[in-house]
């Protein structure tokens, strides 16, 4: 038996899809029914509740919006998110759902504005309902639709009587055949979730209107053809007067209009009113003349190389869900902006409308990508997937047409999607021949068609930088079928998903980009991806946290999986968004080894004359010397700079000297407008002047104490050389270290790669290093030295540590630290850290203040440093810290130089750092971290607002820590960014203050 919402047909009782001007375009009436909905939630689809009952008693429900969140982020009174990856979370048995399939009843009353024209038709307009849905009107069942993100419209001319009250009806399941082809990784919610309107459609109007608008680079000629026609009722050609008044273009549709024009970009989103009219209805329309093709194997927008410097983009917010809101959409937009991000694919499914609209307005490339995936069927090997199966060509095919029709508009998309995760098929190419014949002037992609067969553009995820490196070179491995490859190989490569941003990181993310600007072949990527989808929830005792699977019993969930943005749930720039921007940076400042910068100008359309290179030297925070660079770049030029020649540098101190040259757009023309702010840094890059001075050799004497030990200017030590107290406060811990709360990507074993890093330091006992002191002795020179060993249980593995104390000076203020390390026994693969970790007693320790000579002010590692700027910073610890939604490491600073810490009662500490030798190499000052708990806290929580400080300051102070790779989707760590168990030395000096 099979139910209606488990048929596997095109919507029924439907407007034929068209290119609907964008809302509030036109003249013709639009009333929206957004507000609340009377609402019942039934454990079935079959109901059996009369659709002509208007259900007055029932429950209110707001749309558009999720039924699972209604009481968010308190009470959860029509059931709870449920969050998978791949797999579905029911049987797989298509067309087939389980009978439970939480079905919501949504009624409304219909009334039409009493102005409301007597002619013509009037169309319900739903944008979005999750799954499957019919709708009635005062009982008589008029459509059955589906395609979650895609529009639906029912004419209800006829039916609705002026000043009358009529019944909508809306059924919708939580569960249907569609569901088989929506699976994307993300959270199942359901519901009439975008909006909904009724609208007029006058007789001789434009219920479709498309606009074609290209752009002759060779002239600077931009083609405009509008064409029109009757969809509602009766189809056919509609003859409308087209006007650009800016343009002075004047003609009919379906002419073409030429005109010399200034193109659309990106960089440069330029639209142009067109008005379209007839004499019935008028629209006007934000048209952008751009042209999109491959030549040569390289992708062109407006005959110029572009590079997509990209991310994926889920509709996302933390209490509605993808009931995304106006506002939340244009925050993405401006936060893309302002970070670098030139490009969106919209994984995956087709945006609420009014994002391209967002996207058009401020400049963004835009893959739009079709409302399938059905990537759970892979577990099995891919069997009865729809992609392959002529039973599903009809419903696939819809929907993707559905995608471009709504969508041809906009000149921001300049490529279609397929789908994600859909593996192949006879489907794909009976989408990509319905794609070409509606719109011939944009290419297709569609990752999981590895031949490249039906697409235009070589499309991979995750392809580690060697593959990446050979494809851009056209030298990559052959596919399997030499006619495949061959076409394959002559294609523009793109990167539809890299870096996963899960947790700390992504690393690498230089590497790529380096590699996308050379080879033409490579036309960039999109990073996985914008935001952690952490739903807002409270706990027992009432906090709100960011919930990811499993947070709602889910019996069968990926739990933190779904927590791999950019942009934590509330849409805090992670410092992988910050780490993004200064890679895809459009002016990038890049120091080279000869002591001078590189200034590239990286836009494909715009010189920099917007841009002031503004420079400084500055020592610290101390502004030494500052001016500007006189230099405008054409694009895709570049220019080396140097300081100043008569530049006067200070003497060594005790602070590196800097040169920064900032980037700054300070100049925002129409184009501009809404989005950069006020010194906005579009690339930054520095040149270390002068070194720090360097610590002065320690001079003064150790002395013996009453009680056996030893007393080192501050630092108090027992009898066998136990650091007991350091500036008069209790040590908990001091040892060598070589491990961290693991990362989303250390627990992952990157693509390619045996085991995780993880495991790696669990099996090398690096999570459970102790010490074994095997001498003390005072030296000659008045130094203490011990010698310990530090290794974990059940292996051999471990760390040889000679440590020398010696006071600084006469004083009592200041000791100096010298540890000599040499690991032991077999070496693990890698190691997390190589440092030291000191545990001190301060109780307020969250708002301890600190300030820091080094690399800032955000966090950084081995592969993720571009963003970070040598200078002199400040914070508390508690904003130090990253709360990332699934806790881990977090928070290293590099390059430290010294660092003063501040506690509540008003004493402090400074640590100052010599060089620090790792292996061979030799580097200036330390990796620190600081933190209110322990790492091992750290690791125990499975969200931030279960750490508690614990009255303790915990300090790391490294020589070198591990970098952090994409490993929890794809590569793991670098091999320059590997830490290997090598000989180090760390050389500090504490001072109380
Ligand atoms: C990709 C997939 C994305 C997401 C990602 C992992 O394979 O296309 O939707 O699941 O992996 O976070």
């Amino acid at each position: 038996m099979t139910l209606a919402h488990e048929s596997v047909a095109t919507p029924d009782g439907v407007v034929p899809p068209r290119f609907r001007p964008p809302a509030g375009s036109g003249d013709a009436p639009v009333v929206s029914l957004d507000g609340e909905w009377r609402f019942r939630l039934f454990p079935r689809a079959d109901t059996g509740v009369d659709r002509a009952d208007p259900g007055t008693d029932w429950d209110r429900l707001a749309v558009p919006g999720h039924w699972q969140l209604a009481g968010a982020p308190h009470t959860w009174p029509y059931g709870t998110p449920a969050y998978t990856n791949v797999v579905f979370p029911f049987p797989v048995d298509p067309p087939h759902v389980p009978d439970e399939n939480p079905t919501g009843e949504y009624r409304t009353t219909v009334r039409l504005p009493a102005d409301w024209p007597a002619d013509g038709r009037t169309v319900l307009r739903f944008e979005g309902v999750d799954s499957w849905f019919q709708v009635a009107l005062d009982g008589e069942l008029l459509a059955t639709s589906h395609g979650s993100r895609l529009p639906t419209e029912v004419d209800l001319t006829g039916h609705l009587r002026p000043g009358a009250d009529h019944v909508l009806a809306v059924r919708v399941t939580q569960w249907s055949a569609l569901s088989y082809v929506e699976d994307q990784d993300q959270w199942w919610l359901s519901g009439i979730f975008r909006g909904v309107s009724l609208e007029h459609r006058p007789d001789g109007g434009l219920d479709d209107v498309r606009v074609h608008a290209a752009y002759d680079h060779t002239s600077g000629t931009g083609t405009l053809r509008v064409d029109a026609a009757a969809v509602v009722g009766a189809e056919g050609v509609v003859d409308a007067r087209v006007t650009v008044p800016e343009l002075g273009l004047e003609g009919r549709s379906g002419e073409e209009l030429t005109a010399l024009v200034e193109p659309w970009s990106a960089e440069r989103p330029r639209l142009y009113d067109v008005v379209v009219a007839t004499d019935t209805e008028t629209v006007t329309l934000a048209a952008g003349f751009r042209t999109v093709a491959i030549e040569d194997g390289v992708f062109l927008v407006n005959g110029r190389p572009v590079k997509l410097r990209g991310v994926n983009r889920h509709e996302f917010d933390p209490l509605r869900g993808r009931a995304v809101t106006p506002e939340r959409m244009l925050e993405d937009v401006l936060l893309m902006k302002r970070h670098h991000v030139n490009a969106v694919r919209t994984s995956h499914y087709p945006p609420h409308p009014r994002f391209l609209d967002l996207c058009d307005r401020y400049g963004l490339y835009v893959v739009d990508e079709n409302d399938l995936e059905t990537h759970g069927f892979e577990v099995d090997g891919w069997v009865a997937n729809p992609t392959d199966d002529p039973a599903w060509t009809d419903v696939l095919v819809d929907r993707v047409t559905r995608m471009v029709r709504r969508d041809a508009h906009h000149p921001s998309v300049i490529m279609w999607s397929l789908g994600n995760e859909a593996g192949t098929g006879q489907n794909v190419a009976r989408m990509a021949q319905a794609v070409r014949e509606l719109d011939p002037t944009r290419p297709i992609h569609y990752e999981g068609d590895w031949s490249s067969e039906h697409v235009d553009v070589y499309s991979r995820m995750y392809a580690p930088t060697e593959e990446v490196e050979l494809i851009g070179q056209g030298i990559e491995p052959p596919f399997e079928r030499a006619d495949a490859d061959g076409r394959r190989r002559g294609l523009p490569f793109v990167q539809c998903e890299y870096a996963h941003a899960m947790g700390n990181g992504p690393g690498g993310l230089s590497e790529y980009d380096a590699l996308f600007d050379r080879y033409p072949r490579l036309m960039g990527g999109f990073v996985w991806e914008w935001i952690d989808h952490g739903l807002t929830r409270t706990d027992d005792a009432g906090r709100e946290f960011a919930a990811y699977g499993g947070d709602f019993g889910e019996a069968l969930h990926d739990g933190t999986f779904i927590a791999d943005g950019l942009l934590l749930p509330d849409r805090t720039p992670s410092p992988g968004l910050v780490e993004l921007a200064a890679v895809y940076a459009p002016v990038r400042v890049d120091a080279r080894d000869d002591g001078s910068l590189l200034v590239r100008n990286r836009y494909a359309f715009r010189d920099t004359g917007h841009v002031e290179l503004r420079w400084t030297l500055h020592r610290g925070a101390d502004e030494l010397a500052a001016g500007a660079l006189d230099l405008v770049l054409e694009p895709g030029t570049e220019a080396v700079v140097r300081p100043p020649a008569d530049l006067m540098l200070p003497d060594p101190g005790p602070e590196p000297v800097w040169w920064t040259v900032r980037a700054v757009q300070d100049k925002a023309d129409a184009l501009d407008e809404g989005w950069v702010e006020p010194g906005l840094v579009l690339g930054a890059g520095q040149l270390l002047l002068v070194d720090r001075a360097p610590l002065a050799a320690p001079s003064g004497r150790v002395t013996a104490t009453d009680e056996g030990g030893f007393r080192a200017g501050p630092a108090l030590l027992g009898a066998r050389g136990e650091l007991l107290e350091l500036a008069g406060r209790t040590v908990h811990a001091f040892r060598v270290d070589a491990w961290r709360a693991p990362t989303d990507n250390d627990r992952r074993p990157g693509r390619g790669q045996g085991q995780s890093d993880e495991q790696t330091w669990y099996r090398a006992g690096l999570t459970l290093l102790g010490e074994r002191v095997s001498g003390v002795e005072t030296l000659p020179d008045g130094a203490l030295q011990v010698a310990s060993r530090v290794s974990g249980p059940a292996v051999r593995t471990g760390f040889d540590v000679r440590t020398r104390w010696q006071p600084s000076g006469a004083g009592d203020d200041a000791v100096d630290l010298v540890v000599d390390v040499r690991p032991e026994g077999p070496a693990p693969e890698n190691v997390a850290r190589l440092g030291l970790l000191l545990a001190l007693d301060v109780p307020e320790a969250a708002g301890t203040g600190v300030r820091w000579a080094g690399l800032g002010p955000e966090e950084s590692y081995a592969d993720s440093t571009r963003a970070a700027l040598g200078g002199a910073w400040q914070h508390t610890v508690t904003d130090w810290q990253t709360p990332y939604t699934h806790p881990q490491e977090n928070g290293a600073r590099r390059g430290v130089t010294s660092a003063v810490l501040t506690f509540a009662d008003g004493s402090g500490l400074r640590i100052d750092a010599g060089d620090t030798t790792v292996g061979a190499s030799t580097r200036q000052g330390i990796e620190l971290s600081l933190r209110p708990w322990s790492d091992q806290a750290l690791d125990r929580a499975a969200h931030p607002h279960e750490l508690v400080p614990d009255g303790r300051l915990w300090l790391h102070l490294d020589a070198a820590q591990h970098g952090v790779g994409s490993a929890a989707c794809g590569p793991g760590v670098l091999p320059d960014a590997r830490l290997r168990a090598t000989p180090f030395r760390l050389r500090l000096r504490f001072t109380a203050v």
